[in-house]
C-alpha cells in the first residue's frame, strides 16, 4: 500500500510474535513492546531532514549535520505510552505531547478525552504513536488534532495495522507515511484485529 512501511526486519518480526501470543503478561508484554518501538522508530525516523552546520572538533572546524526540525512526539494514551519511553531512549531531546481517545465498545466511534498539545505545530517533526490502527477513527481523531494545531510533517507508527484502518486513514490522509511492523488480515465484527494481539492497552496494563 502506497505510503506504508511494513517494518521486515527479523527482530521486530520475532517480537511481534511475542506480543501476538496471549500467554505473554503484561509485565513481558510491556518490555518487549519497548524493545520494538525502539526498532520501529529507527526506521520511521529514517527521513527525518538534516541541515548542514559547522562544528568545532579539538583539532579543525568541519562540516556536520543537524536535524532540522524538533521533534515530538504524540503517543495516544493509553497504548501509545507503551511505546514512550523506547522512543525518549532515542530520543531523548524531543518533546512529548499527549492526546487522550476511547473508542465506544458499541459503535467503535472515539471520543476525545484529554489533549496537551503546543499551540502550533508547525515547526515540528511529529511522530503519532498508537500500537493499533483498527477501524482507523482513532487515527483520523489524532490527526485531525494534529492539524488544528497546524502540524504539517506527521509520520504515524503502529505496530499492528488492519487494511480497513489503512484506507480510512488514506481517504482523509493520502500522503501520510505510515511505519507499522504489520498490516493483518481484518476486523471481526467487535472491531478487533485478527489476528492481531488483542486488546493492546489491556495487554499493557492489565486492566
Ligand atoms: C485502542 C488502540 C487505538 C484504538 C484503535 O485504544 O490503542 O487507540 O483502540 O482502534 P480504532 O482504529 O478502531 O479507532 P482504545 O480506544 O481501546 O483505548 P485504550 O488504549 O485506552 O485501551
Ligand atoms: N484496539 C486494540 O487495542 N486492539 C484491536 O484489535 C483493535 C483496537
Amino acid at each position: 500500500m502506497k505510503g506504508v512501511t511494513v517494518i521486515n526486519h527479523p527482530l521486530v518480526q520475532h517480537n511481534l510474535t511475542r506480543l501476538r501470543d496471549g500467554r505473554t503478561a503484561p509485565q513481558e508484554f510491556r518490555r518487549v513492546l519497548a524493545e520494538v518501538a525502539t526498532l520501529m522508530i529507527y526506521e520511521a525516523t529514517g527521513s527525518f531532514t538534516l541541515k548542514t552546520v559547522r562544528v568545532k572538533t579539538p583539532l579543525e572546524t568541519t562540516t556536520g549535520s543537524q536535524l532540522r526540525h524538533e521533534v515530538i512526539l504524540v503517543p495516544v494514551l493509553r497504548a501509545g505510552l507503551g511505546m514512550l519511553e523506547a522512543i525518549l531512549q532515542l530520543i531523548p531531546h524531543a518533546r512529548v505531547g499527549f492526546i487522550g481517545l476511547k473508542r465506544e465498545e458499541t459503535t467503535l466511534q472515539a471520543t476525545s478525552y484529554h489533549k496537551s498539545l503546543p499551540k502550533n505545530l508547525k515547526p515540528f517533526e511529529v511522530v503519532l504513536i498508537d500500537p493499533m490502527l483498527a477501524t482507523g477513527g482513532s487515527a483520523v481523531a489524532a490527526l485531525n488534532l494534529l492539524r488544528q494545531h497546524r502540524a504539517e510533517r506527521i509520520r504515524m507508527v503502529n505496530l499492528v495495522s488492519a487494511p480497513e484502518g489503512i484506507r480510512t486513514v488514506r481517504k482523509s490522509y493520502p500522503n501520510l507515511p505510515i511505519f507499522t511492523a504489520a498490516i493483518d488480515r481484518q476486523l471481526n465484527a467487535r472491531g478487533y484485529i485478527l489476528p492481531g494481539l488483542g486488546d493492546a492497552g489491556d495487554r499493557l496494563f492489565g486492566v
